[in-house]
């Protein structure tokens, strides 16, 4: 029988992402507990990312061949062995002290694209020497030299495309950090902004980011030569902006919940964006995935590939490269499974008749 089989000797606890969810509540102090876990104001957006997947049903079909499912996709001329994108999330040494390093690892063990946050807790070097394949995520420093210096490491180490992050012109309220009376711990640091601003590591949390974005710099971006994914599009009017401004793909994101709350749930967002984007561009999705069946809709629905944040970070903290491995595995045993049960045998026979 093809597919899904739970390896016995795997640890009963930890069954799915929800579980990995759970052990690292249990292991992470409170303030960093409450910035990974956390969303803006009421978390209207942050529950909506999950209740948009729970809206839906799959429609299957039957008497297809789905003795071997081929679940890979291509994005910029790279296989991707699954529709699955490792999504930018900040300082994630506060999960586990091998931070980015686990994730780069464990990801490009499997093949899977890794995106490193400007916010990262891990110099891009560093990342870069893992080997796997990689995308650096943007923000722009304020200042013109400390902002061109960023982007000049991210193409000189490597890095494959520039992830562009629209939604982060100032900070979203996030209530949970405030009553958790969230800091960053000592030890863990910026390098990324540090480096590039020419500061002390140490001062780098106070290196300030551009509060202007517009339609200019992502030209400014996509002068550095990589391909370049606006992320946190929801409006399909700035889809098409995006794209017609040199974007090489787009990101629907609400930055997981954690930005203006009440925006509109990434799922119930995609449709539109997809028609505004017209094929021209591959579209990403992310916020609230836990499921290999969230990726299916997503995906029927016309997503390229589906993005994980938090998943990551509670693969993380409960067991560092090997935890962030057995969520990758996870979730890409699941898209597997779902897929041939769906009656289909690769991604591009997906559409939205698959999705009530
Ligand atoms: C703790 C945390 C930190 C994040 N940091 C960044 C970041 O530095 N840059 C960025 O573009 N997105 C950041 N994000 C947003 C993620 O890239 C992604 O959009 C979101 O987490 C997807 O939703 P999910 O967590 O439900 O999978 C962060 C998200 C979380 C949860």
């Amino acid at each position: 029988m093809a597919g899904f089989q739970p390896d016995p000797s795997s640890d009963p606890n930890l069954v799915n992402v929800f579980d990995y969810e759970r052990v690292a509540a249990e292991r992470l102090v409170a303030g960093p507990l409450a910035y990974f876990a956390g969303g803006a104001l009421d978390e209207r957006t942050l529950n909506d990312n999950r209740a948009a997947f729970g809206r839906r049903r799959i429609v299957p079909r039957i008497m297809t061949d789905v003795s071997a499912v081929d679940p890979s996709v291509t994005v910029f001329g790279r296989r991707w062995p699954f529709p699955l994108w490792v999504c930018p999330t900040a300082l994630q040494r506060m999960a586990h002290p091998d931070g980015e390093l686990a994730t780069a690892r464990a990801a490009a063990a499997r093949g899977l694209t890794m995106t490193l946050s400007t916010s990262a807790s891990t110099d891009l070097a560093d990342v870069a020497a893992v080997g796997g394949p990689r995308w650096y995520q943007v923000y722009l420093l304020r200042d013109q030299g400390a902002r061109r210096a960023m982007l000049e490491r991210a193409v000189a180490h490597g890095y494959e495309a520039l992830v562009l992050t629209a939604d982060l012109q100032r900070l979203g309220r996030r209530e949970r950090d405030i009553r958790a009376s969230f800091l960053i711990p000592e030890g863990v640091h910026l390098p990324n902004v540090a480096a590039a601003a020419g500061v002390d590591p140490a001062e780098a949390a106070s290196v300030p980011f551009v509060e202007r974005l517009t339609w200019d710099d992502l030209e400014w971006v996509a002068g550095f030569g990589l391909p370049v994914i606006v992320k946190g599009v929801l409006h399909p009017d700035d889809a098409a902006l995006a794209v017609e401004h040199g974007a090489a793909a787009v990101a629907v994101s609400n930055h997981g919940g954690r930005q203006l709350d009440g925006a509109i749930a990434s799922l119930d967002a995609l449709p539109a964006v997809v028609d505004a984007v017209g094929g021209r561009v591959p579209v990403l999705l992310d916020g609230g995935v836990r499921r290999g069946t969230d990726a299916l809709i997503a995906l029927a629905l016309g997503a390229t590939a589906v993005g994980i944040g938090r998943p990551v970070l509670w693969g993380l903290a409960c067991d560092g490269e090997a935890g962030v491995g057995r969520v990758l595995d996870l979730l890409s045993a699941e898209i597997e499974q779902a897929l041939a049960l769906a009656g289909v045998a690769n991604v591009g026979e997906l559409s939205p008749a698959f999705v009530a």
